[in-house]
């Protein structure tokens, strides 16, 4: 299959409470409405033995190597089952979260060395291969930890493994994130999730459809 075939691979990124879900599915409304099928799915999860190993991964403590590790295996079976071919197929495929937060969580909170991360990245995303699972965009929402943090406390829910991190955690993984919209401006688009929902909006549906939607 040829690359004008291939279907579009959006990712959506930032760190706890910073507001992505709740635009993931109307994203998905947005690009349906343009004639799009969507693929929308979640990491870590998307298939059966994903979804398993999210579970663990949110309440288990492990070894932070562990963490990463499961997180790309993870990664290597929604991209095997779901994504490649959704891509294949000619489908738009919208991901909250991909491998930007294992940069952002467990390279930038955690410590991980970034050349295991990378090492595992080119490994899983198929690199040096004929068709390597690379996100076209990168939605990232940004805010200010302590608006983030407002936001979960405020929401009421129990928090996961990774929610109950200290704060100064938190700080890191932004600040990972935000380096690597810099590293890769092409692919990453950064909107201030501090606004307003319908603020938001009007700024996704400016970028999706200057990416072509
Ligand atoms: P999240 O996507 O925020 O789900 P919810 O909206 O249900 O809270 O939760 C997933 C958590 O997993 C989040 O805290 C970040 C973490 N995570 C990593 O640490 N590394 C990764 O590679 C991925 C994909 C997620």
């Amino acid at each position: 299959m040829n690359d004008t075939t291939r279907g579009k691979f959006i990712t959506l990124e930032g760190i706890d409470g910073a507001g992505k879900s709740s635009h993931v599915a109307w994203i998905a409304g947005f690009l349906r409405a343009r004639g799009k099928v969507v693929l929308s799915t979640r990491e870590p999860g998307g298939t059966p033995l994903g979804e398993k190993l999210r579970e663990s991964l949110l309440s288990e403590a492990m070894h932070p190597e562990t963490e990463t590790l499961l997180m790309f295996a993870a990664r290597r079976e929604h991209i095997a089952q779901l994504i490649q071919p959704a891509l294949a197929r000619g489908d738009w495929v919208l991901c909250d979260r991909f491998s930007d937060a294992s940069h952002a969580y467990q390279g930038g909170g955690k410590g991980l060395e970034r050349r295991r991360l990378s090492a595992l990245e080119q490994w899983v995303h198929g690199e040096g291969s004929s068709q390597p699972c690379e996100p076209d965009l990168t939605l990232l929402f940004d805010v200010p930890c302590e608006v983030a943090r407002q936001r979960i406390v405020l929401a009421g829910r129990r928090l996961d493994r990774f929610e109950q991190e200290e704060a100064q955690f938190h700080d890191r993984v932004r600040h990972a994130y935000l380096d690597r919209a810099q590293k890769y401006p092409g692919r990453f688009r950064v909107l201030n999730g501090e606004r307003g929902l319908d603020e938001v909006r009007g700024a996704l549906q400016d970028i999706l459809t200057e990416f072509g939607a």
